[in-house]
């Protein structure tokens, strides 16, 4: 394993990782901070966190009220239910998330993680642009919308979760076209972000891909 803190970049490394559902982010998120003894935030899980809170007690997914004060009360413990990896949970979770007080709240907590002594790798969707905009290294992980829903079908598939690969598919277009389009921190590659389209890599190379980049990234 290297150091985190090898190459020329001076202090703590943070890494930064967005990209669309079902791309291998979370997977290249988790291997990297791995390589690199970082700690690791899936950011995902904290507006599904916030969507489960509202699901729970019954509340309109759309009441932008009672989602913002979900997500300023949110405990670090909803993180770990395994209920959050459901499918439902992904839709729910975009829908509060462009609600921009449920994002302000959450962007303190994300924020005092990236800032950590030991440095931090975090995926999501607005990491380089919003959360971590000074991040030395910045991936924008990609992949054709077939192959992502081939991916999560695998994924769901493998939890016990019975669906469809075009209803998977259905939902994942859904889900570009709302983060892509929506006013508060849309989904977009930060201007110094690298692309990487995995459509065509496995997890291993796409891990190989992404360290290289990531020395490279860290020795400019
Ligand atoms: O794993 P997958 O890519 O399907 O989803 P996720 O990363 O857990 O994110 C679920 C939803 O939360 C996304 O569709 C986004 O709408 C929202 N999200 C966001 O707005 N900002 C982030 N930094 C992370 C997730």
């Amino acid at each position: 394993m290297n150091s985190g803190r090898t190459g020329r970049h001076a202090g703590p490394l943070v890494i930064a990782i967005d990209g669309p559902a079902a791309s291998g982010k979370g997977t290249l998120a988790r291997r990297l901070a791995l390589h690199y003894g970082l700690p690791h935030l899936d950011t995902g899980l904290l507006y599904r966190a916030v969507a489960l809170t509202l699901i729970d007690a019954g509340t309109d997914l759309d009441d932008g009220g009672a989602a913002a004060r979900a997500a300023g009360a949110l405990s670090a413990e909803r993180l770990s239910d395994p209920r959050l990896r459901e499918r439902a949970m992904g839709e729910a979770a975009s829908r509060v998330s462009s609600v921009p007080e449920v994002r302000a709240a959450l962007l303190s907590w994300q924020r005092k993680f990236a800032e950590g002594a030991q440095g931090a790798v975090l995926d999501g969707r607005d990491i380089g642009t919003v959360v971590c905009p000074g991040a030395p290294v910045k991936l924008f992980i990609t992949a054709a919308p077939e192959e992502r829903a081939r991916r999560r079908h695998l994924e769901l598939l493998g939890r016990g979760e019975e669906t469809t690969l075009a209803a998977i598919l259905a939902d994942i277009r859904a889900r570009d076209a709302r983060d892509s389009s929506r006013a508060a921190a849309p989904l977009k590659a930060a201007e110094d972000a690298v692309v990487l389209d995995t459509t065509e890599l496995d997890a291993d190379a796409a891990f190989a891909q992404a360290v290289a980049i990531a020395e490279r990234l860290k020795a400019a």
